[in-house]
């Protein structure tokens, strides 16, 4: 009955957060957000450092580590490493890691080819769109025996450019997780 009435709390306070944002959800998800927040014992606690953004939420690490580790990092937290979308997801990207970002740093994104040479998938399988694939000038540039198989965005010679590189998936790099955004309604209440 607590838990109820502590879910029922929660959810108002999702319903204002989610009018402020000028963000509409149906009825229908709502209480699924409420099941959810009641029902679902492995809803994580409230964390910082989550960014929301257009249906989905990010975390910019500031610890670095492998590119297997870091995704594990993001799936400790209910996400996975960034998959890139669309061209306006990528610009999202670049501002804030351009706003964020300490020296010639690179933030690892969920994008490899450590199965087939050549062939890029996300992370949830699914092959990259040439035509939404944001590569800095000459990358990737894996020469045979370099093996650079994964992918991390960092600052190109052009100011304010952030691109992807290829790199070698045991380089320690920061990293950016993504999760769909009605996870975290679970989160901050
Ligand atoms: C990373 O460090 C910056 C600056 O110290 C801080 O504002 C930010 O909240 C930190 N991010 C995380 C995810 O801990
Ligand atoms: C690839 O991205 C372009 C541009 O957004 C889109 O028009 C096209 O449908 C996408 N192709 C696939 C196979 O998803
Ligand atoms: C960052 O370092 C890479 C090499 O690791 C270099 O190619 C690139 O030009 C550097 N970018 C900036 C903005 O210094």
């Amino acid at each position: 009955m607590a838990l109820l009435v502590i879910a029922v709390f929660a959810l108002s306070i999702t319903v204002f957060y989610l009018m402020k944002n000028e963000r509409c959800q149906t009825l229908k998800e709502d209480l699924e957000s409420l099941k959810m927040i009641a029902l679902d014992e492995t809803c994580p606690k409230c964390e910082a450092g989550w960014e929301r953004h257009r249906g989905s939420s990010y975390f910019f690490s500031n610890s670095t580590s492998s590119w297997t580790d870091s995704r594990h990092s993001c799936t400790d937290l209910g996400s996975d490493l960034v998959k890139i979308d669309s061209r306006e997801e990528q610009m999202f990207l670049e501002i804030r890691v351009r706003e964020i970002i300490k020296n010639n740093e690179t933030f690892w994104i969920g994008l490899t080819d450590s199965k087939t040479e050549g062939s890029w998938l996300w992370t949830d399988g699914s092959p990259l769109n040439q035509s939404l694939s944001f590569w800095a000038p000459g990358q990737p540039d894996s020469l045979s025996g370099a093996e650079l198989d994964c992918v991390g965005m960092m600052k190109t010679e052009i100011p304010d450019e952030v691109r992807w590189y290829d790199r070698h998936c045991n380089d320690n790099l920061r990293s950016i997780c993504e999760k769909d955004s009605k996870i975290q309604l679970c989160f901050c209440v």
